[in-house]
């Protein structure tokens, strides 16, 4: 039974995305192949309004190869991670698996990373990379990522910014070169609205300068190979899924359509009413002025079950999440991101509504 997806990912794919994977394949070595990734490089370039010290590109993988790509290219000894939730936990012990050092700056579960307390820690100097996550997905909380890049830029410039903006890009307002980040990704399955796959990941020229000074940087994870590949052949270095590249490329036309502001309202919309909505019966995990405009996590205060809902809600075509791992049993999880609308998360909430009898 087709369950319509309000879970943080994947999120629900549109019949006509999933069409246009069925196209027939063409050769990732030929001019078609060519024409139809530079097309896409180029529209991301555009979406995300990167200057020319910007580049975009394309893995075939999930978001988190992006995790070794930051701790095997960015990171040259000692890396300051925040983790206030489990992905961006998760962040810091990917790097330290590529071999690096990392420091952590914990921050408790729901609240957000403030820049003064990542300028407490990085004043002492020991570090070259900050890692820090945009979106928590397991805690709905969305840190402040373009006053924590200025006050890099500005007190701490020689440190690279990467961020895991998994849930956030294409859905939230994420602008690199206005951020002043250094690397930012995102994965197809959450806000592009496409399946699992392939990962977005945008990158300054100084992180490529880093990364050409950093030793060991793998073969599939290397950036440099990746980036000089693209400069020579306009192509990617090891073969790529080309027909979820065929739907990236039709989803990059939709949101360019409808303009990176235009998304970005969209889901202020969605998480609005979800907000509200949960605060009215419930009560939200995120500190307040933090909440992510991408996924909801809310405290289970009325105890109930996330699953006997799941099992009436599938009858009605929806699917909402428990929460994550130790925040299971607490807190539950909407995901209103990628092609949902208004309209849609409105009648998905009716219907919890009405199945928990939560009334007016
Ligand atoms: C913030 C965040 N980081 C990392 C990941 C892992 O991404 P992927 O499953 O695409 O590797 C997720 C997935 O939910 C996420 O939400």
């Amino acid at each position: 039974m087709h369950k319509r997806l309000l879970i943080p990912g994947p999120t629900e794919v549109s019949a006509k995305m999933l069409f246009e994977q069925t196209r027939f394949l063409i050769g990732h070595r030929t001019k078609e192949f060519t024409e139809l990734y530079t097309a896409i490089i180029a529209k991301l370039n555009r979406f995300f309004q990167q200057p020319s010290d910007y580049k975009a590109t394309i893995t075939t993988s999930s978001g988190t190869l992006w995790f070794d790509i930051v701790g095997r290219n960015i990171v040259k000894e000692k890396a300051l991670v925040c983790a206030n939730g489990a992905f961006s936990k998760r962040f810091g012990t990917a790097i330290q698996d590529c071999g690096k050092e990392v420091d952590f700056l914990e921050v408790e579960w729901g609240k957000a990373v403030k820049p003064h307390m990542i300028a407490e820690k990085l004043g002492s100097g020991e570090y070259d990379t900050l890692g820090i996550c945009h979106n928590e997905t397991s805690t709905g909380v969305r840190n402040p990522i373009y006053k924590i890049g200025e006050m890099v830029r500005k007190d701490y410039p020689d440190v690279m910014l990467a961020i895991d903006s998994i849930s956030g890009m294409a859905g939230d307002k994420v602008l690199p070169s206005k951020i002043g980040c250094d690397v930012i990704f995102a994965s197809t399955q959450k806000c592009f609205a496409l399946p699992p796959g392939l990962a977005v990941g945008l990158v300054s020229d100084r992180a490529l300068e880093r990364a050409r000074e950093v030793p060991n940087r793998g073969l599939y994870t290397n950036l440099v190979r990746i980036f000089d590949y693209y400069e020579r052949k306009h192509q990617t270095p090891f073969t790529p899924n080309i027909s979820l590249l065929y739907a990236l490329d039709k989803r990059m036309d939709l949101l360019l359509e409808e303009t990176h502001e235009g998304v970005y309202q969209r889901h202020k919309a969605m998480a609005e009413y979800t907000q509200k909505w949960a605060k009215k019966h419930f009560a939200l995990f995120a500190e307040p002025g933090y909440e992510s405009v991408t996924v909801t996590c809310i405290k289970n205060t009325l105890g109930k079950s996330v699953k006997e809902l799941n099992k009436k809600l599938e009858e009605r075509h929806f699917m909402i999440s428990n929460g994550y791992g130790k925040l299971a049993e607490q807190t539950f999880r909407i995901g209103h991101m990628g092609e949902w609308d208004l309209a849609g998360i409105k009648e998905a909430i009716w219907h919890i509504d009405e199945i928990w009898g939560l009334g007016k």
